[in-house]
């Protein structure tokens, strides 16, 4: 009998991770939920993928602003179980940054999140990936097309994560296929830039199904990417409701 595969995702506790890990569970995953303070949500999403299925979900701690930190948590997967066939990266730093007041700093803190994590997970996984005949998703935004305002730092980094994947599609070829997923209007941001109600339903209008999507539908795409797209590969798949 083969091992069930495992999955690495980074900003798991809460949330479009904590969505995507369990529905991988659902399909047979072992899963690494990677957090940063949100100990108390990854140790609760843990403990109910356990009941469900013995030793099957870890928890692994990481500020991904500190590369050694990163190295660590790539080496740690892989230690848990001594596989690792997918890495979802999806952890993110979301804030607006208007141009008059941008800092140094804040282009540090949406960089390494976003794009400087992402490349240093997998040049650490990627012999790993190789073996295994894996997978590395990114998590992406459907805002890298045209544009988001006031948020130049955040699309440059997401934009660089885009670039990553169709790069790194090339570099890990043919063993490892790199793939993007960009949502659209999920979830609010839960960091305090609370949109007025008429700017929510502004958003809502101009999107094509005239809904929100759901955590459900980023995570039925990673399951789509990581299974049963074996041909695909260097693309960015956009859920968002054709905005
Ligand atoms: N929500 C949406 O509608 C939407 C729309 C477009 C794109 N996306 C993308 O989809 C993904 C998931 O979205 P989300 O709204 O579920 O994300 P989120 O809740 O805003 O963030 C996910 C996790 O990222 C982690 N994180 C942030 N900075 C970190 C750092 N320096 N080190 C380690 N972890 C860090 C946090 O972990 P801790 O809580 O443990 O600290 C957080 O729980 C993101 O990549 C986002 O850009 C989301």
């Amino acid at each position: 009998m083969t091992a069930s595969p495992v999955a690495l995702i980074t900003g798991a506790a809460a949330r479009i991770g904590a969505a995507t890990a369990t529905l991988l569970h659902e399909n047979g995953y072992r899963i690494i939920i990677h957090y940063n303070n949100s100990v108390e949500n990854a140790n609760a999403l843990a403990n109910s993928l356990n009941n469900k299925r013995e030793d099957s979900a870890r928890i692994l701690e990481a500020n991904l602003m500190d590369s050694k930190a990163v190295s660590a948590l790539a080496d740690r997967s892989i230690a848990a179980w001594g596989q690792l066939d997918l890495l979802v990266n999806n952890a993110s730093a979301f804030y607006p940054t208007p141009l008059e007041t941008i800092t140094e700093e804040q282009w540090q803190e949406l960089f390494a999140s976003n794009a400087m994590a992402p490349l240093l997970l997998a040049r650490s996984t990627s012999d790993m990936l190789r073996q295994q005949q894996g997978c590395i998703i990114n998590i992406s935004d459907t805002h890298v097309r045209r544009g988001l305002k006031n948020h130049s730092i955040y699309i440059m980094a997401k934009s660089a994560l885009e670039g990553m994947t169709r790069t790194m599609a090339r570099d890990l070829a043919p063993e490892v296929r790199v793939n993007a997923i960009a949502p659209g209007a999920i979830l609010w941001a839960e960091n305090g830039n609370d949109l007025s109600h008429e700017m929510k339903a502004a958003i809502i209008d101009g999107i094509s199904l005239k809904r929100m999507g759901e955590p459900l539908d980023i995570a039925n795409a990673v399951l789509f990417l990581a299974g049963n797209a074996s041909y695909i590969t260097g693309q960015v798949l956009h859920v968002d409701g054709g905005r």
